[in-house]
């Protein structure tokens, strides 16, 4: 696999913050949401597909800056994630990114209004079903003008999505209020500042329908159910969470908010104002897909990746921790001959779904004798060695018991 240059190993100074270990490591560059099929990238694909005209970036280092990851975003300085305990040093002076937010800075600084980033982050954390050191994330961002020319295009626009919307099975519900913890940025006209917050709303509801709409049954009876929140950021104010109701239960999806003011001022960008989100890649991904652990996304095991059309999201076969297990039988046929079907039937029979294919493999005929010898292949799966073993032998014994076959 060829890696990014980022990757090429090079020699950092360590001090008293350094933390990385070797298994984060082997990771840097692997870049999941890159691989044709993967969830993570046809899960990528459909976001992009619902931000069309949008830039798409995704080769940024996750070598970062502590500055870049937490300063650049209003993060105080004694906000928790700077810690050893939840954040992963090179050294003092260089991390692995916690969030994608932590390029905003530097591409409104490129000039872009409208663009998404997907990368690879890192936090330090359990490691269970649903928590991983390594994660992806997508980040999304739109800037207006400020002044009319900026009203006139968010009023267009939310006239648009307002209508599509409404003609589509979601219902939204939305409690929020602009109030002292959560309010308009002062050096907003608040009559902007509602009309951006507006255009988040709706562009964000938009996405949850063309992620969700497609899975679980969604219809004119059986909406889909959308939920904001209030929530808090560093780096935006108003701030929300949205969550979506899926099998019972509502998941949060994502984190957005109007793009704090000094943000912008940082990346060098005046006169204008605009909204960004966060989202969690493997979340969607394992709720879409119905994938039971998230470690699954990283498996070298080519029954997972197999299994994924790109551009297609489908229902996750599991397997079994075992790697596949051939095991060959050979034997003369009995003068009858034998039909493929009923070696296969019987293996049915014997081993139930732990064969997972049977296959011959070879068929040959004496020169002198004229009698006829094949061979079958069979893949028994979900089984240690020792347990296929067992059941090899029960296949072999039947074939003889029920067709008179002479094992080779
Ligand atoms: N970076 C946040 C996180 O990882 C998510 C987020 C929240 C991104 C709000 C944003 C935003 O762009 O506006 O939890």
């Amino acid at each position: 696999m060829l890696r990014p240059p980022w990757v090429v190993l090079r020699t950092y100074a360590t001090d008293d913050h350094t933390n990385i270990t070797p298994a984060i490591i082997s990771k840097l560059g692997i870049q999941l949401h890159s691989q044709p099929g993967h969830p993570l990238t046809t899960v990528k694909n459909l976001v992009e597909s619902q931000f069309s005209d949008y830039a798409h970036l995704s080769s940024f280092s996750p070598l970062v800056t502590p500055a870049k990851n937490f300063d650049e975003l209003s993060f105080p300085p004694d906000h928790p994630g700077r810690a050893v305990t939840d954040s992963y040093y090179v050294n003092r002076g260089l991390m692995l990114r916690t969030h994608t937010s932590a390029h905003e800075v530097e591409v409104f600084a490129q000039g872009h209004d409208k663009w998404l980033l997907t990368a690879d982050v890192y936090r330090r954390d359990e490691i269970d079903a649903s928590h991983f050191p390594v994660f992806h994330q997508m980040e999304g961002a739109r800037l207006f003008p400020t002044g009319s020319r900026g009203l006139q295009e968010l009023k267009k626009d939310n006239a648009i999505l307002e209508k599509a919307l409404s003609l589509e099975n979601i219902k939204i519900e939305d409690n929020t209020s602009i109030t002292p913890e959560n309010p308009y940025q002062d050096v907003h006209d608040p009559y902007e500042a509602q009309a951006v917050t507006t255009n988040l709303k709706l562009s964000l509801n938009a996405l949850m329908l063309r992620l969700f709409a497609g899975a679980g049954g969604i219809s004119r009876q059986n909406p889909l159910h959308v939920r904001w929140i209030e929530a808090f950021f560093p780096f935006t104010s108003p701030s929300y969470e949205v969550e979506v109701f899926f099998q019972g239960k509502w998941l949060e999806i994502l984190g957005c908010g109007v793009v704090r003011h000094s943000t912008l001022d940082r990346a060098n960008i005046h006169g204008k104002i605009g909204w960004a989100f966060g989202l969690g890649l493997e979340r969607i991904a394992m709720i879409l897909y119905s994938i039971p652990d998230i470690r699954l996304f990283w498996s070298n095991d080519a029954r997972f990746l197999s299994q994924f059309t790109p551009g297609k999201i489908s229902t996750f076969q599991p397997y079994s921790k075992y790697p596949p297990c051939y095991k060959d039988v050979s034997f003369w046929l009995p003068p009858t001959g034998l039909h493929d079907n009923d070696v296969c039937d019987l293996v049915r029979v014997v081993a139930e779904d732990f064969a997972e294919n049977v296959e011959r493999t070879d068929s040959f005929s004496h020169p002198k004798t004229k009698r006829n010898s094949v061979c079958y292949r069979i893949n028994y799966r979900s089984l240690s060695n020792a347990e296929a073993n067992e059941i090899h032998s029960r296949v072999k014994s039947r074939l003889v018991e029920q067709f008179g076959v002479e094992i080779r």
